[in-house]
């Protein structure tokens, strides 16, 4: 079967026995099957397994008639936070223009609301839409996190004074639950057109329902190409021996973390896939950090970060491995031109690609990194395009359910995510929290 990824491990295993890596495999093997059976802790959220085989062309063509819908609109604000807008900015930034707003030539722009408590956000995000034609996409999947409905309150109260209300329920698309939560009570009642999230995907697992492909399609990309490359990484990463990319990957990060390497960076050489490390962080951190468990998962944009995070990785404490996103062929050439003067001294890298210097950049970093103590996992994928991002989303969820097994936890609960929000809720007078309010008054 043709590779979609390729993971390279050799700056890995210099770091691991043989024994120790074939120890890793066997468990990761389990895992696999664990999580295949449907045997393992949490396997009522599971829905995400079938969605690259079961998404119905119906679903696509409802999202369709939506981008037909707001084909006039310049600006939609897609109002969700955590699972609900990461893996959609992730696809969106990685396969626009890089100045994309800039360029002009894109419609509608997609801007994002509700990731974020910051009135000075939310005030300049008031400042654009009063200026464009604007609809809202409002993503959660329980209905009820404070911060996106929080900013769709302001958002539908906004579009309503500015449309009326008949032409604001035009212009908001609800993706929620099929019936639980305030959004879905709230979209019945305003007659939203709505799409479910399936009750057996939770947030982080749901780049490949309607809480990202919806947004994906409105910023006029093809949904179809990337549910055929999360299909096809499906089959390549079910099968059951140490070929299968997600286990190689579960295998390696877990055999590293049994050495003391608790931090994993993953890397990227290019500002596009800044998001897809943002998604990346939510899903392993909120899936194995959990029992005092669990490898800390951070992120660094090269060459850009070498500039300030280098030193630490190539000198500082040896917890850390990297993971480096390596894209193999650049879909734009520019060339270092020849200079007579050469005043600059870099007539050494006249006729080269940029891209070439990139590669050199990575190379040359690999090997000082792994000099300095730090295993190095490379995953190499031959460009960047729908395709090649849906292989890569389900190869990483599919990775972070056998690596959370192997680490003893359930990948698909987040406990902890609940405390932060019980002191806010307390804090800002929610009624049924006045004992708790007093409480944590007294604390600080
Ligand atoms: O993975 C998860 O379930 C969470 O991190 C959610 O994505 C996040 O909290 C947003 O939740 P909701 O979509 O219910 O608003």
């Amino acid at each position: 079967m043709k590779q979609i990824v390729n993971i390279d491990l050799k700056a890995a295993e210099l770091f691991i026995t043989a024994a120790e890596m074939e120890q890793s495999y066997k468990r990761a093997l389990e895992s696999l099957e664990t999580l295949e059976s449907r045997q393992g802790r949490g396997n009522d959220f599971l829905g995400w397994l079938d969605l690259p085989s079961n998404t119905s062309e119906s679903l696509i063509s409802q999202c369709e008639e939506v981008v037909e819908r707001w084909k006039g609109v310049d600006l939609v604000v897609v109002t969700g936070i955590g699972g609900s807008y990461l893996g959609a900015k992730a696809a969106i930034d990685a396969l626009s223009h890089s100045f994309r707003s800039l360029m002009g030539e894109t419609s509608p722009e997609i801007v994002y609301a509700g990731q974020n408590l910051s009135e000075e956000y939310m005030a300049e995000l008031m400042d654009l839409m009063t200026k464009k034609s604007v609809a809202c996409l409002v993503i959660s999947k329980s209905g009820t996190t404070t911060e996106p409905a929080v900013a769709f309150r302001i958002i539908k109260k906004f579009l309503e004074d500015k449309y009326g209300k008949a032409e604001a329920v035009n212009r908001i698309v609800a993706v929620t639950d099929a019936a639980r939560g305030a959004l879905k009570t709230l979209a019945n009642l305003e007659g939203y057109t709505t799409f479910v999230i399936p009750d057996d995907v939770g947030g982080r697992f749901s780049v490949l329902t309607p809480v990202g492909l919806l947004p994906i399609a409105l910023a006029g990309f093809n949904i179809r190409e990337m549910l055929k490359g999360a299909a096809e990484m499906a089959s390549i990463c079910s099968v059951k021996d140490k070929e299968n990319p997600a286990v190689k990957y579960a295998a390696v990060r877990n055999a590293l973390y049994q050495k003391g390497k608790k931090i994993e960076l993953l890397v990227n050489y290019t500002p596009k896939l800044q998001y897809v490390a943002e998604w990346w962080k939510q899903l392993y951190g909120e899936s194995e950090g959990k029992e005092g468990k669990g490898i800390f998962p951070a992120s660094v944009n090269f060459t850009t970060d070498l500039h300030s995070m280098g030193q630490y990785i190539q000198d500082g404490e040896r917890t850390l491995f990297e993971t480096v996103l390596s894209v193999t062929s650049s879909r734009r050439e520019v060339v270092i031109e020849d200079d007579p003067k050469n005043l600059d001294g870099l007539n050494f890298l006249s006729g080269k690609r940029v891209e070439e210097c990139n590669k050199m950049a990575e190379l040359g970093t690999k090997i000082a990194h792994v000099d300095g103590g730090v295993p190095n996992i490379r995953i190499e994928f031959e460009k960047i395009s729908e395709f090649n991002l849906g292989a890569l989303f389900f190869f990483f969820e599919k990775a972070c359910g056998i690596s959370a097994y192997m680490i003893g936890v359930n990948p698909f609960d987040q406990p902890g995510v609940e405390d932060y929000k019980k002191n806010m809720f307390a804090l800002l007078g929610k009624p049924g929290y006045e004992e708790a309010a007093k409480v944590l008054r007294e604390r600080f």
